[in-house]
């Protein structure tokens, strides 16, 4: 290390702490690499009339409709070069990989072929970014579902749903209704930890919605749980604030029209940071545990 470089040190330690404290705590590669250009420079796979790799994958199932939507692509990415007779019904990168994840996730039979679908499906760009895929925890045989938002940093590291901070309050917070992780299986809208815990996109939510609904579906729960606003906006079809939704039994409606009742509470992370609400998720809990009981 030269001497101008041991001068900076303090700088870089700054620097540093300021990254950390911004969220920003994985290096990922030595240079910084403009994946914007990358992306407007590679033809995509439909430009080239080639298949995804993903679309070879779900031979034998139904083939594929072209979306006929013209929704914009993500507002952070240049859109694909235009295919060759660009039409009023354009398929966009997005749109595609929505479509393909509705097909994959809504032909897989059972939650180890959802798993393995998701683990090899490369059409969110969190994946490339994630460590981990964070399919779920806990029993799939529970009468209870809980579903969060998105893996943080612990979550990511160790491939499950809710182990840090925020699993551990939760954990408490079921136990305080006498459950634990052997009798209640947890998951998240997002299994893929978007880098620097910032906020997914609504196309990153749209893109994993179908996993999520038919870990939903294949799971059948008799009781849903939304931990906090972005799960309760995604799975019960609402634009409602959770502070207005929570405490109030709703319904989540699978895919093929099974009604499952779900309550939507405070996140767990909300909670650690307010903690003067906690006394509204207590009472969320306790609708919860006499809806169980009351199922039996
Ligand atoms: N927050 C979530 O929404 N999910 C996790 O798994 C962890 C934190």
């Amino acid at each position: 290390m030269t001497a101008a470089s041991q001068n900076n040190l303090p700088d870089l330690r700054d620097l540093l702490a300021f990254y950390a404290s911004a969220g920003v705590d994985d290096a990922l590669e030595d240079a910084p690499v403009n994946r914007f250009a990358e992306t407007a420079a590679r033809p995509q796979p439909q430009a080239r009339g080639e298949a995804t790799p993903q679309q070879a994958q779900v031979d034998g199932a139904a083939k594929l409709q072209p979306p006929t939507f013209t929704r914009g692509g993500s507002d952070e990415r240049p859109k694909a070069p235009p295919v060759s007779q660009p039409s009023a019904t354009a398929t966009v990168p997005d749109e595609a990989q929505a479509a393909l994840a509705r097909q994959l996730a809504s032909t897989a039979t059972t939650l180890d072929e959802l798993r393995q679908r998701m683990a090899e499906f490369d059409g969110c760009n969190l994946k490339f970014t994630a460590k981990n895929l964070v399919f779920a925890d806990g029993n799939p045989d529970a009468f209870i579902m809980l579903v969060g938002e998105a893996p943080g940093r612990d979550e990511d590291i160790e491939g499950l749903p809710f182990v840090g901070r925020s699993g551990r309050l939760l954990d408490r917070m079921l136990a305080a209704i006498g459950l634990d992780r052997t009798s209640a299986y947890i998951a998240n809208v997002i299994p893929w930890r978007p880098p620097g815990n910032r906020t997914p996109t609504p196309h990153e939510t749209e893109i994993c919605r179908p996993f999520i609904e038919r870990q939903i579906e294949l799971v059948n729960p008799k009781v849903l749980v939304n931990l906090g606003g972005p799960s309760a906006k995604t799975l019960l079809n609402t634009t409602e604030g959770i502070l207005r939704l929570r405490g109030n039994w709703r319904v989540h409606t699978t895919v093929s029209g099974t009604a499952i009742p779900a309550m939507p509470t405070l996140h767990p992370a909300y909670l650690l940071r307010t903690p003067a609400h906690k006394k509204l998720a207590w009472r969320d809990f306790l609708e919860v545990k006499a809806k169980l009981r009351a199922i039996g």
